[in-house]
């Protein structure tokens, strides 16, 4: 039997990579503009980074990470996100020193042992920002404002920013208990895993997918009722940012996220159209990751998201990304050897001077070289058969009109730039 891709991985054809080739160049462009530098982190860490600093209780960490022994007995895992190893990076290599504030990218695999459907892959890729040293709201509204203005550049529709505070260390605590005193009473209703998780983190329950769970929930306190003077007024202040730049939002106080280490901000911008797996993106501040990763306290904000759902929700949308990497020359060798060789040498010194250029290498017909250079969609061909090797030239051929032209071979670089 022939062997076939692990359940959960893509392969990604030149027709794919060329789409996100396209859409990583706009991201890495937006990157420059907004000032964020990249970092590269290893694919596999330390088991005890992602369960403290992800958490231990959450579904990422119990029941999804790719975890393994290596051969002098560590415990490894392969990244299921890249926050808390982009802390670990920041405190390891004393990023701190450089300057007050951060700015980070990253664009690369994770892992997650999940159940694959449309949208959810065991190896999947996200984009993400990681803003260290910045206490602001402004902060916090700079990576929303990144995230919304990029998926207006793709044009997608149909976005919906969902935002909550989930408050800090200090006003969560009577929160946990009023979630706690509400869901007493419903315990006998509430699936396994949500009676197991009241007692040591009942915020995870508003997370739950169960209907009878998600209809208990439906009634509960609202963090926001619970926000501290502080977080209630960080809480404002971002919200406000976003009206002053024109972005939309819902309020939803049931979003906790899936990873432990959120305060203040959390944020998930979602595309209904695109099934259950809505979420393209997801974010917030987590104030005491550093802390808990590095001993060192650090705020910091940021958010990542899934490279493979711009794919979905595009085709969702009828939409698709231009991305056609266009040849702007062909080259035709066609007679003996030294004209096929000339022809050689003028390809690679036209893609020496930067032009796209192609040729086929095969001895064929004249015929057959033009349905070549027709294929390839270039609006010059040039070519080199042995009446212009013996001349020192080339005919320029304009695909569109037919009309050729001789051109001495030095002088061909600046003719096609005037061309
Ligand atoms: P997350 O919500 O777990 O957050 O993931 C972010 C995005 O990655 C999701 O919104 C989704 O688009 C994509 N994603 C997650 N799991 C899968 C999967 N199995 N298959 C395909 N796509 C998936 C984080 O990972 C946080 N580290 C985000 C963050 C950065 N928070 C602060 N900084």
């Amino acid at each position: 039997m022939s062997i076939t891709r692990p359940r959960g991985t893509n392969d990604f054809l030149p027709e794919q990579t060329k789409k996100w080739q396209a859409v990583e160049a706009l991201l890495r462009n937006m990157c420059r503009e907004y000032g964020y530098q990249e970092i590269r982190t290893p694919m596999f860490e330390d088991t005890d980074l992602f369960a403290r600093g992800v958490g231990d209780g959450t579904d990422i960490v119990q029941k999804e990470m790719y975890t393994f022994t290596d051969r002098s007995g560590r415990s490894l895992t392969l990244r299921p996100e890249n926050t808390a190893a982009v802390c670990r990076a920041y405190g390891e290599n004393k990023l701190y020193g450089l300057a007050k504030e951060v700015k980070l990218y990253y664009i690369g695999p994770m892992f997650r042992y999940e159940r694959p459907q449309a949208g959810r892959f065991r190896q999947f890729h996200q984009f993400g920002l990681e803003y260290f040293g910045c206490a602001d709201p402004m902060a916090d509204g700079e990576i929303i404002t990144f995230a919304w203005d990029f998926y207006q550049r793709l044009g997608l529709k149909d976005l919906k920013l969902l935002i909550n505070s989930v408050g800090c260390a200090n006003c969560r605590p009577a929160y946990r208990r009023a979630l706690t005193e509400y869901f007493q009473p419903y315990l006998e209703q509430l699936c396994g895993t949500c009676r197991e998780r009241l007692l040591r983190n009942p915020l995870r329950l508003l997370d739950c997918k169960n209907p009878a769970c998600m209809e208990i929930c439906a009634g509960a306190p609202k963090i926001t009722d619970y926000l501290c003077g502080d977080c209630a007024e960080h809480y404002r202040q971002v919200k406000q940012l976003l009206q002053a730049v024109d972005i939309p939002f819902t309020e939803d106080p049931g979003l906790v996220r899936g990873l432990d280490y959120y305060t203040n901000t959390a944020f998930e911008i979602v595309v209904d159209s695109i099934g259950a797996q809505s979420a393209v993106c997801g974010g917030g501040r987590y104030d005491g990751l550093m802390q808990e990763i590095n001993g060192q306290s650090c705020p910091a904000v940021g958010f990542a998201l899934g490279m493979e759902r711009i794919f979905t929700a595009l085709a969702a949308q009828n939409e698709s990304i231009e991305a056609e990497q266009a040849v702007d020359v062909w080259v035709i060798g066609a007679g003996s050897r030294a004209a096929r060789d000339k022809a050689f040498a003028v390809t690679a010194a036209l893609r020496r001077a930067g032009w796209v250029c192609g040729m086929d290498y095969e001895d064929k017909s004249m015929k057959a070289h033009m349905k070549a250079a027709n294929r390839s969609g270039a609006p010059i061909a040039v070519v080199i058969g042995d009446d212009e090797a013996a001349a020192g030239g080339v005919l320029v051929k304009c695909m569109e009109d037919g009309s050729q032209t001789f051109v001495p071979e030095q002088e061909l670089p600046a003719y096609l730039s005037r061309k």
